[in-house]
């Protein structure tokens, strides 16, 4: 039966102030000590469930504040015996620091921020999912070496998003510039296919946590070939 999704919900009305219970996690991973993979705001799931799929060997969590997505994305990747994959219905920006913790430590080594909604009026800001306090939790438990991917099809989202990490003494950027050309991964979200199918600009930006030495050996994402950075043509 399908069910009615609202297209955007406001994570600051009083319902989404609370944080969510969590679940057990050795309930619910069938390796608990793999590398995780967290996905915030991760809309049906379709990036997670095919990453999850071809990496075998990462544990994938995607957390998503409207509930009906999550119920059934969980439904999916029930029925294909995914043992590696799990959503969350949660308000991000409340319940991450405890999710985080919760977790093994020095487990998360990638997050993705993918085509967060916009919220284009200035007073509609703070509804934005990147605020500093989610980079602070992202830099607290990321294990060092772990790194961010960030993507938007809205200049100002991006830009926004960009600075934040920036900004935070434990970041770095990827590359030579924060600004990467490709997605790393090996798997479009539904958002980045259907902005390609369009022929817009899509914005994308990668950081990794600060390792002791800064060592540029580094291991990319997923093990991925480098990114490119951005030629200025195509940062506009
Ligand atoms: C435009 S959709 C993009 C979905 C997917 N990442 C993609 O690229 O196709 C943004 C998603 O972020 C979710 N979201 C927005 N704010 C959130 C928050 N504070 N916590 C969790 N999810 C949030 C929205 O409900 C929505 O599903």
């Amino acid at each position: 039966m399908a069910v009615r999704v609202r297209e955007h919900v406001n994570p600051l009305s009083e319902r989404f102030q609370r944080p969510v219970p969590l679940p057990v996690w050795s309930q619910v991973y069938a390796q608990l000590d793999r590398p995780f993979h967290l996905d915030i705001g991760c809309g049906k799931g379709n990036f997670l469930l095919a990453m999850a799929q071809c990496q075998p060997n990462w544990n994938f969590l995607g957390l998503e504040i409207r509930e009906p997505l999550v119920a059934q994305a969980n439904d999916r990747a029930a029925q294909l015996k995914l043992d590696n994959l799990y959503y969350l219905f949660c308000n991000a920006n409340i319940t991450l620091d405890a999710l985080l913790a919760s977790l093994p430590s020095q487990t998360l080594q990638a997050v993705s921020i993918q085509f967060p909604d916009p919220w284009f009026k200035r007073r509609h800001q703070k509804r934005r999912v990147v605020q500093p306090e989610l980079v602070a939790a992202l830099a607290k438990f990321l294990r060092p070496g772990g790194q961010v991917f960030l993507q938007s099809d809205v200049w100002e989202v991006a830009e926004e998003m960009q600075s934040h990490f920036a900004v935070h003494p434990d970041f770095q950027p990827i590359a030579s510039s924060s600004w990467l050309a490709e997605n790393p991964f090996p798997v479009a979200s539904d958002r980045e296919r259907a902005t390609l199918d369009r022929g817009k600009p899509i914005y994308r930006a990668g950081f990794q946590r600060q390792t002791m030495h800064n060592s540029p050996q580094s291991p990319r994402l997923h093990h991925q070939p480098a990114p490119q950075p951005l030629t200025p043509d195509q940062q506009k």
